[in-house]
């Protein structure tokens, strides 16, 4: 192709970003943002059963699995960098009931699957999930009163002993996702008082009520059975009640600090980035995976360059950690499996 001619003189720029642009090599030697499997929690659903995985219908790629597959699923996940999951449990209707007392039982599915985990690959960071409603008739993720209000302190009394029987399973950290006044403090307090000072909690600290988390609540059959989360989630009109959430969970205990969803809320992640010194991690929750993947089965986007590039946002805004169910994705997109 021929150079077209310049009538005129070259234009006189002293700075011209373009220089930093010019190729490969120089583009990422400036690149500012990196994303690795190393950031990356991959969300797992355990079910009852055996040698059976069942597709999430509004989550494709994504399954339950029974425990058997879900420990296959595991170590291959740790063989392609994956080092951390986040457990929860799918759990059978016949268990739950109004208190979601099932959600401290020793022997139950979430903290069987803990031990097994461990067992087996014990490089595996586990994070279980603390919040009642994979537990519960009605849905909540606390304890209500004869006129469905969220018990705060009653609820909070219950997430403890879900804490420390996952602590006792032998889980790496605890999630608290329920948004409870007060928990983080509690739990931390009982995990010290049961001898479990090292392990930790990621804290669901700006957690919105949001209609994002459909998916999640299809793959865990646990959608609310009436009203909506807003007294206990946080409303999407607010950024400045995000930062009271974290400040308070941070002298409550926390280790982490989260908020979800991720992508509408990049500028939550971007302040809380700012006003704190402890990781922060950003969940890029259930209708954001499923979004992608639409569009992505009726072939209107490119789905890898669509995940990457949303995923790198994610860490551009300020995430230090991001739960992702695209985690194996990127782990295969990027050994270029
Ligand atoms: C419940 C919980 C939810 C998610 C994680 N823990 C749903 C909810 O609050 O209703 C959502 C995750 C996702 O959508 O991917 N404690």
């Amino acid at each position: 192709m021929s150079r077209p001619h310049l009538e005129s003189d070259p234009l006189s720029l002293t700075r011209r970003p373009r220089r930093l642009r010019r190729n490969p090599s120089i583009r990422s030697l400036v690149s500012e943002t990196q994303l690795t499997v190393d950031d990356l929690i991959y969300p797992m659903f355990v079910m009852e059963g055996e040698n059976q995985r069942v597709e999430i219908a509004s989550m494709p790629g994504c399954y339950r699995y029974t425990l058997d597959l879900l420990l296959k699923e595991v170590a291959e996940l740790y063989t392609l960098g994956i080092k951390a999951i986040a457990l929860f449990p799918v759990v059978s209707e016949s268990k739950k009931d109004d208190n979601g007392t099932e959600s401290y039982n020793p022997e139950g599915l979430a903290q069987q699957t803990v031990t097994a985990i461990k067992a087996q690959t014990p490089e595996t960071i586990v994070i279980t999930d603390v919040a009642l409603d994979p537990f519960t008739t009605h849905g909540h993720d606390g304890v209500i009163d004869e006129n469905g209000v969220i018990l705060n302190d009653e609820t909070v009394a219950i997430l403890i002993k879900m804490a420390v029987s996952q602590a006792q399973a032998g889980c790496d950290m605890v999630a608290p996702s329920d948004m409870m006044d007060g928990r983080i403090g509690a739990i931390r307090k009982a995990l010290d008082e049961n001898g479990f000072t090292d392990v930790g909690i990621l804290a669901y600290s700006a957690k919105y009520a949001s209609a994002y988390y459909g998916p999640f609540r299809d793959a865990l059959d646990s959608a609310p059975k009436f009203g909506d989360k807003k007294t206990y989630q946080m409303d999407p009109a607010n950024a400045r009640e995000a930062l009271e959430e974290v400040a308070l969970d941070i002298i409550e205990g926390a280790d982490i600090v989260m908020v979800k969803p991720a992508l509408a809320y990049l500028d939550i992640i971007h302040q809380v980035k700012a006003n704190c010194n402890v990781p922060v991690a950003a969940y890029n929750v259930s209708g954001e995976y499923s979004l992608i993947k639409a569009a992505a089965q009726l072939g209107w986007i490119d789905e890898k360059k669509i995940i990457m590039e949303t995923l790198l946002s994610i860490k551009r805004a300020g995430a230090d950690l991001i739960l992702t169910y695209f985690a194996k994705e990127v782990a295969l997109i990027l050994h270029n499996k």
